[in-house]
């Protein structure tokens, strides 16, 4: 039975909430680790996975409720405007990990291991993992490959590092792939697919992302595995699905790929909320009373003259972010 103040939720006990807060709230009382997001998976619960590369963002996306903050090499995409994820480097994943893991109270945080940290060798995987682990506060890993990195995976594993796996699509490959590609078109490929999954769950990967694969191949490929898929443009058979934070806050410019729904437009009103700041700086109409502090009202020497930033972070009524 329960104690007092508890309450089972997917297996776990944990804290009830008073009356009147939202079933988020409850959640945020459990840190999801690799094996409760495993555990979602074989309970059939659909797991929500986000992109997050800083501590703003990823606050925002915990207290939303997302399961699984990712630290993707997409990064070098979204945050550094590469064309391609192949210049990402450890540390830099590890400098936003460190930020998404401050933020993160109940979702578990992924970091991606970026190209050529690991395909070379399962020692050189090891170290990889490890670094991320030490450098970045990741609480798991993620790689990109199949049957090839099998070794990889299980060494990772074995060294008490859980791994998320990536089959299907393999953006790190883009230069040997031709560019972004539907991956599994065709028997034999989408054959390759299935193997690459249950050899990743094999090796002990404890969930799979499986990204650009037609819908009935990704139900293929999560009836063949016992580890929750998380599906990116793989349809709605798999366990779970994960999308870029800036896709799916509609901050992207251009072209999306189909697979994206914007959940908002967060990109239109970033632009018209800096068009109004622009605006009012210009007219002399921003900043107002309302936003000055008091002014002195006596010619006294001004004590509060050269105060830094820091100081009046703490200085009550006149504090800096009051
Ligand atoms: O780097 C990334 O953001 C990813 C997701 C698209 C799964 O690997």
């Amino acid at each position: 039975m329960p104690r007092d103040g508890l309450q089972r939720v997917d297996g776990i006990f944990m804290i009830s909430m008073p009356k009147g807060s939202t079933p988020n709230a409850a959640l945020q009382a459990q840190k999801l680790t690799a094996r409760a997001i495993r555990e979602r998976g074989r309970a059939g619960l659909p797991i929500a996975m986000v992109t997050a590369y800083d501590f703003t963002m990823a606050r925002l996306l915990d207290e939303a409720g997302v399961d699984i903050l990712l630290v993707g090499d997409s990064l070098g995409m979204t945050i550094q405007g590469r064309t391609n994820t192949l210049g990402v480097t450890i540390e830099e994943i590890c400098y936003h990990g460190r930020a998404v893991a401050r933020a993160a109270t109940r979702a578990h945080v992924v970091g991606d291991m970026p190209f050529m940290s690991y395909e070379t060798s399962p020692e050189k995987a090891v170290e990889s993992a490890g670094r991320l682990v030490k450098e970045g506060d990741f609480e798991s890993v993620k790689l990109e490959g199949g049957l090839d990195v099998a070794e990889h995976i299980r060494r990772i594993a074995r060294a008490g590092i859980p791994v998320m796996a990536h089959v299907g699509l393999t953006p790190q490959r883009v230069l040997a792939l031709g560019g972004f590609r539907v991956q599994g078109r065709g028997h034999a490929d989408a054959d390759r697919i299935v193997a690459d999954a249950r050899a990743v769950e094999e090796a002990g990967a404890y969930a799979v992302v499986l990204e650009a694969v037609p819908p009935d191949v990704a139900a293929r490929v999560t009836e063949s595995v016992g580890i929750p898929t998380i599906g990116i443009g793989a349809g709605s058979a798999c366990g779970g699905q994960v999308l870029v934070c800036t896709d799916l806050l509609g901050m992207s410019r251009g072209r999306v790929p189909r697979f994206v729904r914007q959940f908002a437009e967060l990109g239109d009103a970033i632009v018209r909320a800096a068009e109004q700041f622009v605006a009012e700086v210009r007219s002399r109409a921003f900043p107002t009373a309302e936003q000055s502090y008091r002014p002195n009202e006596s010619p006294e020497p001004k004590a509060a003259e050269g105060l830094d930033h820091a100081t009046l972070a703490t200085a009550g009524d006149e504090s800096h972010r009051a």
